[in-house]
């Protein structure tokens, strides 16, 4: 019994193994550079398996979104539109460039950023759009993209939650201007606790992230290309030369170890996807019957990847509100769920802001009901079990 609570309590996260182990050690015996051999290979790899041109790694999500920011222009004073249920991350990266964040209610069925009611939020002054692909399924991409041309905005898909997910037969990411990914422990692959990659097709782009993403040094990759200061002092060919920097940037760089582990997790990614998703549909088949619970719904066009797993509850129908349902789930069973997320703008940040309750009820409603359960890779048959049969005895 004690076993099986303790891998109910292991959360959301990925599962490593000895080819991780080796890659950390492989990498470590070199001197574990920084931006170095394995960081280029993890990006063309991870290009490769998304169907993108460019990669380049980062040190976490955050930043991924941050530099796509950067990358795509974002001033003071633009407005840049997302979904009230994410990670901070999503609306902080705009904000903190200065630029004015708004939100557009759920869909309630997907719960991801409803494209019906997009258009309405846009002013001629909505510079990007940052659909959130949450808990491993796709926002409606089409939708969005064709009013991206129409009114001319960008965008930046955070994918934080979605490695490996399709819409459509395209992996996610590749569709906006860009698309961030994170490495974070709780996410379906990760790069030692902290990681991230952002994807373009964009050339332009991808340089300017690059610039940004390490001082803003003309150095790319690992091959440094210094730039020429004073080109009469010190002649092109002669043994001066002077390191240029285009504009102040930051440190956002993955170090070769992460990127080395990067590379063994993306080879098992797809096989980890699936335990998630036999995992899911286990969940499914087994509470379907269970009254005043809302199960996630998979739309025909999409792959989810079961980042998470989202339960809605009805405290009328199943007689419990949520906070009991995660209380006695904790406190009678051993088992912790979580609840992703609450909305944003009832942080302090975004009041702070002026958002107030009451304008984006469905992304309120699902902060009232939903918890999200913990179906990683890392649990057994038995723990799922005993997840299903917790679940059912609280109510009863
Ligand atoms: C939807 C979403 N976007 C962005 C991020 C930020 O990623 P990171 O934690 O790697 O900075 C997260 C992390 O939890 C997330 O869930």
């Amino acid at each position: 019994m004690s076993s099986i609570k303790f891998d109910l309590e292991i959360k959301f996260g990925t599962q490593y193994g000895k080819e991780e182990e080796e890659a950390v050690l492989k990498v470590l015996r070199n001197n574990a550079p920084t931006s170095g051999d394995e960081c280029i290979a993890f990006e063309k790899m991870y290009a490769e398996y998304s169907g993108a041109k460019y990669a380049r790694v980062c040190s976490n999500g955050t930043t991924a979104l941050f530099l796509s920011m950067i990358g795509i222009g974002i001033k003071p004073g633009d407005r840049v539109l997302t979904s009230p249920i994410t990670w901070i991350a999503t609306a902080a990266a705009p904000d903190t460039l200065g630029a004015e964040v708004d939100f557009v209610d759920i869909d309630p069925v997907t719960y991801n950023l409803d494209a019906n009611q997009l258009e309405d939020k846009l002013t001629p002054n909505t510079k990007a759009v940052l659909p959130v692909h949450l808990y491993g399924q796709a926002c409606e991409m089409d939708e969005i993209m064709a009013l991206s041309l129409k009114h001319n905005f960008a965008v930046v898909e955070d994918a934080a939650h979605a490695i490996g997910a399709e819409y459509k037969g395209r992996k996610v990411g590749t569709i906006g201007a860009t698309g961030c990914f994170s490495f974070h422990e709780q996410k379906n692959i990760s790069t030692l606790g902290e990681g991230g990659i952002i994807l373009t097709n964009d050339k332009e782009i991808y340089e300017r992230i690059s610039l940004y993403r390490s001082h803003c040094t003309r150095v790319h990759g690992n091959s440094t290309k210094y730039c020429k200061l004073d080109e009469e002092k010190f002649p092109i060919g002669k043994k001066f030369w002077w390191q240029d920097f285009d504009d102040c940037g930051y440190n956002f760089r993955m170090t070769d170890i992460q990127a080395a582990v990067g590379i063994e997790q993306l080879k098992k990614v797809d096989m980890l996807n699936q335990r998630r998703i036999d995992n899911a549909d286990f969940m499914t088949e087994n509470l379907k019957e269970v009254p005043g619970l809302t199960l996630p719904t998979v739309l025909p066009h999409n792959k989810h990847v079961f980042h998470l797993y989202p339960v809605m509850i009805d405290p009328k129908e199943f007689g419990m509100t949520k906070e009991d349902v995660i209380y006695d789930l904790l406190h009678k069973y051993g088992i912790k769920v979580g609840f992703h997320y609450i909305p944003l703008h009832y942080s302090t940040a975004f009041k702070n802001r002026g958002f107030k309750k009451g304008q984006f009820p469905n992304a309120e409603k699902l902060g009232d009901q939903l918890i999200t359960l913990p179906i990683n890779p890392r649990q057994t048959p038995e723990a799922l079990e005993y997840l299903v049969k917790s679940i059912k005895a609280v109510r009863s």
